[in-house]
């Protein structure tokens, strides 16, 4: 099988200064086969976010490969870049600062359209409108600026704009941590039925064990810029096997029965 996505060996240290460095991600592997979502996990400065700058190519990986479709990324030529692009996209974490306040939701979540050129505004609008009703917004939404809805809304929009050139991949930073929990659920929700209707691939990255198990075929945990663990969500979950990973679960477990409770010897 052709994985969609792949991951060899993935290393990324940060210079800081002239005496320090960062490594920030080291010697990561994953693959992302058609339609899969693979969740990945791990406390804040685990370096969830630079594996996911390496996927999207926003950075260079020190050392490693990042693969599509059994090609070599760094390989492309100035097509297979194009077509990278417009197959892996991405949806971050915060959409108070993701979508730019000054353009139209139409506008907004047909970008990728107005750059690759070719399509008129009303040929835009009308994409638009359709993009929206996919992810549950009311296309009377398509002139209205990002300040006029919740955050929910917004990280819709968010998904709509990632939608929009019809990718393989999507790769989403922590997409629901601006969100409270019912809000969450239903981005969840609306999450698997696209992957159901669409068939795209996701990388969904998340502190939260029991939302990424919810969402994930398979999980990877990273500790310190490194995968101590990776299986289906299922058994990562039922039987994880490193105390790391034990910790997250409890962690998500405390948060899912709510503020209110108070742990034994701490109340
Ligand atoms: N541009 C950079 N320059 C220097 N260090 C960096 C840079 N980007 C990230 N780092 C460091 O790399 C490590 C991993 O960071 P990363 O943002 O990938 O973590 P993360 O898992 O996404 O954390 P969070 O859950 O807080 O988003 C951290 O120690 C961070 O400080
Ligand atoms: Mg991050």
């Amino acid at each position: 099988m052709t994985y969609v996505l792949e991951a060899r060996d993935l290393t990324k240290v940060y210079r800081t200064t002239r005496e320090h460095e960062v490594r920030a991600l080291s010697g990561l592997s994953l693959t992302l086969a058609p339609g899969e979502t693979v969740g990945v996990v791990g406390e804040s400065g685990s370096g969830k976010t630079t594996l996911s700058r390496l996927l999207l190519g926003l950075e260079r990986p020190t050392n490693g490969t990042v693969l599509f479709r059994g090609e070599d990324r760094q390989q492309l030529g100035r097509a297979g870049r194009r077509e990278y692009v417009n197959a892996v996209s991405a949806v971050f974490q915060n959409p108070y600062s993701s979508l730019n306040p000054r353009r139209r939701l139409w506008d907004i979540v047909t970008e990728r359209q107005a750059i690759e050129g070719g399509a008129g505004r009303r040929a835009r609008r009308a994409r638009a409108a359709d993009l929206l009703g996919l992810v549950g917004l009311p296309t009377e939404l398509t002139a209205s600026f990002p300040h006029q809805l919740s955050g929910g809304q917004r990280q819709r929009v968010a998904i709509a704009r990632a939608l929009a050139q019809e990718p393989a991949v999507i790769i989403l930073d922590e997409p629901m941590s601006a969100l409270d929990v019912s809000v969450s659920g239903q981005i969840s929700n609306l999450l698997l039925e696209l992957q159901q209707r669409l068939g795209v691939s996701y990388l969904f990255i998340g502190h939260d064990m029991n939302q990424v198990r919810h969402l994930s075929h398979r999980v990877l945990v990273l500790l310190k810029g490194e995968c101590v663990e990776q299986g289906d969500a299922q058994s990562v979950m039922t039987q994880p096997q490193h105390p790391y990973t034990r910790g997250l679960i409890a962690a998500s477990e405390l948060q899912t029965l709510g503020p209110d409770i108070s742990v034994e010897g701490t109340g």
